[in-house]
This record gives C-alpha cells, sequence and structure tokens, in this order.
C-alpha cells in the first residue's frame, strides 16, 4: 500500500520509518527543505535508538523516500497521514491545531476517492471533523474518510513501540476505513497485535486520557515517596508491592523528580483546557499537573537540604539532563528547574548527558559542560543524578569519590545500586527512602537518626 506522511518529525519520521519496514511504499514529507535535505543524506534529526538504521534499510530498498510537497507525491496514495506538531498555545495551553489544519488543506488539493486521512497527531476531540470539514471544502463531495489514529510512541523506544504495540487504535465510523486500516496494519496484527476499532472521537479521547492516566500514576507515586521518606518505609519496596496487584500493574510506578517530555505535560493542559471549554472539571488531572510542578520545584530544594542546605560556593554535577534516557529531548525536563533553583540558591553547576546537551544549551543558562561523567564531578560536593542513562549506572564510583569536595551523591531515579555508592564512601540520599532523612523538606527541624522514641497519638514511634 502507498502510504504519504506529513510531517517529519519525532512520530512522523518513526512511523514512516515503521510502516516501510512492514513493507509498505512511503514517502514522508514536510516543508522544512533543510530536514528532509538531510533526510535525503542520511542524517537524522533527532537522537532515536534504531532509527538511522531503520531509515537507511527502507531508502535502499526503495520503501522509504522524502519530499517537500504532498502534491507530488500524491498519486496513487491509499493513505495520507497527519503528523504534525500541535504546541501548546501560549496563553490557555490549548493545542495549536494550525498545522493540522494546513496540512488537511494541502491533502484536500490532491486527494483521491476512496483514501483514508488519518490523524496521528496528538489533537483534541472533535479535531477530526474540522480535518473533514477543511479536506471537504477543498475538494466537495469526495468520498473520503477522516480517520483517528493516535500514536502511544515512547521516546527511546518507539521503533519497538509501534512494531510490538500494545494496542493500534483505529477511530472511524466507515466500513471501508477500518478495512484500509486493517489491511495498512495486516503485518502486526497477524502477529497478534490487537487492533481497536472506535469511534472517532473516542479514539482522538483515548490518546488524552491514557496519557494523562499514566501522568497521574507517576505523580501518585511520587506522593506516595514523600510518604515513605516521612514514616521509614521505602517507595523501591512499596512499588513492588503494589505493582504486584494485576489491577495496578508494575509499570510507571519509578518515583523520581517529576513527569517531562513533550507529552505528558502538553496533553494534560490540552485536555484540561478542552474540559474547560466542555464546562467539565478534571479535578484529577488538574491535581496531577499541580503536584508534578510542584514536585519539580521541591525535588531542588531537596538537594540543598542534602548539600547542607545553602548553595552559596558550592559545585553541584549533574549527570543527565534530557527528560528520561535514550533521547536528546530537553523539552519540560525536570532538569531544568532543578538546576535553575540551584543556581538561584548560589550554587554552580556542571553537567554531562550523553546526548542532550547540544540541546541543553538552548534551556539552561551558565552551566559548565563537562566532555563525560568522571570531568564532570572534579571538585564538586554533590553529584544529582537526573536521568538514569545506562552509562551512569556503570560508573566507577570510587574514582567519582576521589575527585569531589564532598561525597555527597542524590540518586533522583534510585537507578544507582546503593550499595556500590556506600562502599565508595558516599552520603547517599535517594527518592523516597528513609536513609535520605537530611532531603526531607522539614529535616532542619527534625531528628536526623530514624529511630525516634517519640510516640504518636496511637502508640506508634515516630521518625
Ligand atoms: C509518553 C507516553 O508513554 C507515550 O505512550 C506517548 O505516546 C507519548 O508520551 P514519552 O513522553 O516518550 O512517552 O516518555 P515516557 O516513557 O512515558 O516518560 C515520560 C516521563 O515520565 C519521563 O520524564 C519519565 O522519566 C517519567 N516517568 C516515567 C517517571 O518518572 N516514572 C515512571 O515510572 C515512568
Amino acid at each position: 500500500m502507498k502510504v504519504v506522511m506529513v510531517g517529519a518529525g519525532y512520530v512522523g519520521l518513526v512511523s514512516s520509518a515503521c510502516f516501510a519496514e512492514l513493507g509498505h511504499c512511503v514517502v514522508c514529507v514536510d516543508k522544512d527543505t533543510s530536514k528532509v535535505a538531510a533526510l535525503l543524506e542520511g542524517k537524522m534529526p533527532i537522537y532515536e535508538p534504531g532509527l538511522e538504521e531503520i531509515v537507511a534499510h527502507n531508502v535502499a530498498a526503495g520503501r522509504l523516500s522524502f519530499a517537500v510537497s504532498v502534491a507530488d507525491v500524491a498519486a496513487g496514495t491509499d493513505a495520507f497521514f497527519i503528523a504534525v506538531g500541535t504546541p501548546p498555545r501560549p496563553g490557555d495551553g490549548e493545542a495549536d491545531l494550525s498545522h493540522v489544519r494546513a496540512a488537511a488543506a494541502e491533502i484536500g488539493t490532491c486527494v483521491q476517492a476512496g483514501s483514508v486521512v488519518v490523524t496521528k497527531s496528538t489533537v483534541p476531540v472533535g479535531t477530526g471533523d474540522m480535518v473533514e470539514f477543511v479536506i471537504r471544502s477543498v475538494r466537495a463531495n469526495n468520498n473520503v474518510e477522516v480517520v483517528s489514529n493516535p500514536e502511544f510512541l515512547r521516546e527511546g523506544s518507539a521503533i519497538l513501540d509501534f512494531m510490538k504495540p500494545d494496542r493500534i487504535v483505529v477511530g472511524t465510523d466507515s466500513l471501508w476505513a477500518r478495512s484500509l486500516m486493517g489491511k495498512l496494519y495486516e503485518p502486526l496484527t497477524a502477529e497478534g497485535a490487537t487492533l481497536l476499532n472506535t469511534s472517532r472521537r473516542a479514539a482522538e479521547v483515548i490518546k488524552y486520557a491514557a496519557n494523562a492516566f499514566l501522568a497521574a500514576k507517576i505523580s501518585f507515586i511520587n506522593e506516595m515517596a514523600d510518604f515513605c521518606e516521612a514514616t521509614g518505609a521505602s517507595i523501591d519496596e512499596v512499588s513492588k508491592g503494589m505493582g504486584l496487584d494485576r489491577r495496578i500493574g508494575e509499570a510507571f510506578l519509578n518515583a523520581g523528580p517529576g513527569y517531562g517530555g513533550s507529552c505528558f505535560p502538553k496533553d494534560s493542559m490540552a485536555l484540561l483546557a478542552t474540559a474547560h471549554s466542555h464546562s467539565v472539571a478534571l479535578r484529577l488531572v488538574e491535581s496531577t499537573i499541580a503536584v508534578n510542578e510542584a514536585r519539580k520545584r521541591a525535588v531542588g530544594r531537596r538537594i540543598l537540604n542534602a548539600i547542607g542546605g545553602v548553595g552559596n560556593g558550592k559545585k553541584v554535577a549533574v549527570l543527565g539532563l534530557t527528560f528520561k534516557p535514550n533521547t536528546d529531548d530537553m523539552r519540560e525536563s525536570p532538569a531544568i528547574s532543578i538546576i535553575s533553583s540551584l543556581q538561584s540558591a548560589g550554587a554552580s553547576v556542571t553537567a554531562y548527558d550523553p546526548e542532550g546537551m547540544r540541546h541543553a544549551r538552548l534551556y539552561l543558562r551558565d552551566v559548565a559542560y563537562a566532555a563525560d561523567a568522571y570531568e564532570c564531578v572534579e571538585d564538586v560536593d554533590s553529584v544529582v543524578l537526573v536521568t538514569e542513562w545506562d552509562e551512569f549506572l556503570r560508573l566507577d564510583f570510587r574514582r567519582i569519590a576521589s575527585v569531589m569536595r564532598q561525597r555527597v551523591f542524590v540518586d533522583l531515579r534510585n537507578a544507582v545500586d546503593v550499595s556500590r555508592l556506600a562502599a565508595a564512601g558516599f552520603a547517599v540520599h535517594r527518592i523516597g527512602h528513609p536513609q535520605a532523612p537530611s532531603i526531607l523538606p522539614r529535616s532542619a527541624v527534625r531528628p536526623q537518626a530514624p529511630q525516634s522514641k517519640t510516640l504518636s497519638a496511637n502508640g506508634i514511634p515516630q521518625i
């Protein structure tokens, strides 16, 4: 089948390469001529493990190509995908649909009867109606169906997520469009992938609802981590015990510095804005956003507590800047607010990230960038692990400790083997663990030892 993908951003490029890998003939179109020129030379605009290889392989096989105009490549297309950006509109946080509208209008000029136009971009419920209206107003009486087919790709594992999806959601009431979409995904469903047919509006809501739920799960476990710190339990054990309940599931129960990235923060704000416009209150979504914002600020204060309460004259090494490992994406990364609160308190910051430093320069000021983790920690008072890249877990912590001024290690992801850190002589501060009393917000007025003889009203010893 022939696919035209409008948008060579993260979702468009990964989806194009994967559809080609499934055997379809794909043209990925982007208005950005320099991006297309780079792609034609085999240069990727983003870092995503495996992407360069899968693109090169399919270009060589003649199944994947790049272009700058939809009209030039439209002939014989079965499915036009819209995979353009929907950034938050300044002010109200609603998704800006101008790129979607423009893509629909461009497709409208050349789409033939019997083709589908598929929205892959994350768009507010009802956007499919708008796309349909735009296409029909350009091409009246055409037998074209507009389908919603949201993506569920995680940065860093996007190719795997496409090739081995938990589910494929196809939103349309048209039987022939369902059948066409079924054929497109047949190589995946033949291997057992679940394809769920829904109405177009339900498909649009599923994407936002799933992201909002996952964001809430993270905010929940982060709150439980605070509770564990205050009560002397370990969040690792609590997460494990909760996750073994199949109704809860073990994924997304890792406490940390708060979620970031291009999706959860943006999509939950957009969901809220759409709900407001329908006069619906989404209090859980609202709280999730507030908890996450507060957390990013609180984590900065915790680090300051760990290094003695004041930042003046202190040097802090930050390992990991991207919002998660295996990406170069800095959007909404917790590292941004953490570093800014350290700097506001007078600390100086050195940083290292395996892939994120080029983009980090656009988000951070006055940071000294190191060539590797060992250079980053030279002469610092504290190391803060913000992003759990694999290479940080394998560091030689004795070597790290030997070049630091003070041996304080703050692991915001609970990712490093604590016994290795302890063996290297570090005072270790972890999220949601009782051994980190000095990073509790109220540590200054609380005893540092985890066992006090004070009893609560019902006779439980307090920490
Ligand atoms: C997310 C969704 O997972 C994906 O389905 C959707 O299509 C796009 O948005 P992504 O933003 O790439 O994907 O990253 P994800 O792996 O979901 O992580 C998002 C954030 O949550 C990261 O900052 C991550 O560090 C954080 N996180 C995730 C936690 O803090 N704890 C967890 O247990 C899981």
